[in-house]
């Protein structure tokens, strides 16, 4: 984990009615290269009156001419060619501006969604930021045709909509938002954009059909097919395909210790599972589950036993196929003869 994340967004951010922030949704959040830029900013701020908390909510007349003040500051090409979409934000209900210096586990709405944003535009990859405690903060909302509304407001908010002859429609009910409704990752395919949670690294060239999922804090590196689950934690290398229904285990729940990850150029078939971190080039058979405890037989190329392990214990080996013998049932793994032959054509025109 970095102790420093030196981070900034210009956001709007959604209130409830007790006027409370529940959701922001930032436009152009950066990830500072240079730490003073950020340092700058917040002294800028402290002596207009002040940060609570990591972020400011700025007023939008009287705050206008902060983009001016911080444009002299940064002085940077990237930040002067969103100095207008910054603009624009200004205009809306509720600016805000958030800050990040330190990476503290978020304590914050504000905080929350920059980390969950940082991780869905590509600016920091999953495990690299502390999100501890994230559940805690943020709040369950419903994700709805008119914007998030908090489930406790919901009630007055569809009497509200009926009475105006609209009506609501709930798309979610979650703490996390669908990630599309934020960012849309340059290359990428997404079946059925719901099952892609805010938070998500989507690497470029990846294709997600409608069984694919992919939690917050997860995602893959660069091309990948995806047809199976990627849970929170868990990173997919370059040109790996993860079969129909297959499920990479989580360590949210259920006392998954291992990290696990999968290698480059792999295979999980369908059905399939792991828990434990997968090298590259492996193939996991479909319908085989292996967890980072299950006794494997490792044999060599000829099919002799050269050793029983746990899969933890075998997880830097490459190019090895997992399969379940049908006819004696011990699960068994052995060098791969020919290279897996993922598919290229597929591939190609992720
Ligand atoms: C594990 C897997 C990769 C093996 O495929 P393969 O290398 O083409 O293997 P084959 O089916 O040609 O089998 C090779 C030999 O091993 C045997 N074999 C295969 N699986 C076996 C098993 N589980 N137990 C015992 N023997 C097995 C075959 O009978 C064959 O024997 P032979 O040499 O006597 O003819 C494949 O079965 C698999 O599960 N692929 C995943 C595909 C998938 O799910 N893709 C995602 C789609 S959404």
């Amino acid at each position: 984990m970095n102790n420093s994340l030196h981070s900034y967004a210009f956001g709007i951010a959604t209130k409830n009615i007790k006027g409370e922030i529940i959701e922001v949704y930032y436009p152009f959040p950066r990830l500072s290269p240079c730490n003073s830029e950020v340092l700058k900013i917040v002294e800028l701020f402290e002596n207009l009156g002040g940060l609570e908390n990591g972020y400011l909510q700025l007023q939008t007349t009287k705050d206008h001419n902060y983009i001016q003040k911080i444009n002299d500051l940064v002085k940077t090409q990237e930040f002067t060619e969103q100095v207008s979409v910054i603009s624009e934000v200004l205009k809306s209900e509720n600016p805000i501006l958030t800050l990040q210096v330190e990476d503290n586990p978020p304590t914050n709405i504000p905080q929350a969604f920059l980390k969950l944003h940082l991780l869905s535009h590509r600016l920091v990859k999953p495990n690299t930021i502390n999100l501890d405690g994230i559940f805690g903060v943020l709040k369950n909302i419903a994700w709805t045709n008119q914007g998030a509304i908090d489930v406790e407001d919901l009630s007055e908010r569809q009497l509200d909509a009926r009475k105006k002859c609209e009506s609501i429609d709930i798309i979610s009910v979650d703490k996390f938002p669908k990630m599309t409704n934020y960012v849309v990752p340059k290359g990428v395919r997404i079946a059925d954009t719901s099952r892609v949670r805010l938070g998500a690294y989507i690497g470029e060239g990846t294709t997600i059909m409608h069984e694919g999922f992919v939690n917050f804090n997860a995602g893959t590196e660069g091309t990948a097919m995806v047809e199976g689950r990627i849970s929170a934690g868990v990173i997919v290398g370059n040109s790996s395909d993860l079969g129909g229904g297959c499920s990479t285990m989580g360590t949210l729940s259920g006392g998954g210790t291992e990290l696990v990850s999968v290698g480059e150029n792999c295979l999980i078939g369908a059905n399939a599972g792991i828990g434990f971190p997968l090298a590259d080039g492996c193939i996991v058979e479909a319908g085989l589950y292996v967890t980072a405890g299950t006794k494997v037989n490792l044999l060599n190329e000829e099919g002799d036993l050269i050793k029983i392990a746990k899969a933890k214990e075998i997880s830097e080996i490459k190019n090895l196929l997992f399969r379940r013998n049908s006819l004696s049932g011990a699960v068994e793994c052995a060098p791969i003869k020919s290279a897996v032959n993922l598919n290229e054509e597929l591939h190609s025109h992720n």
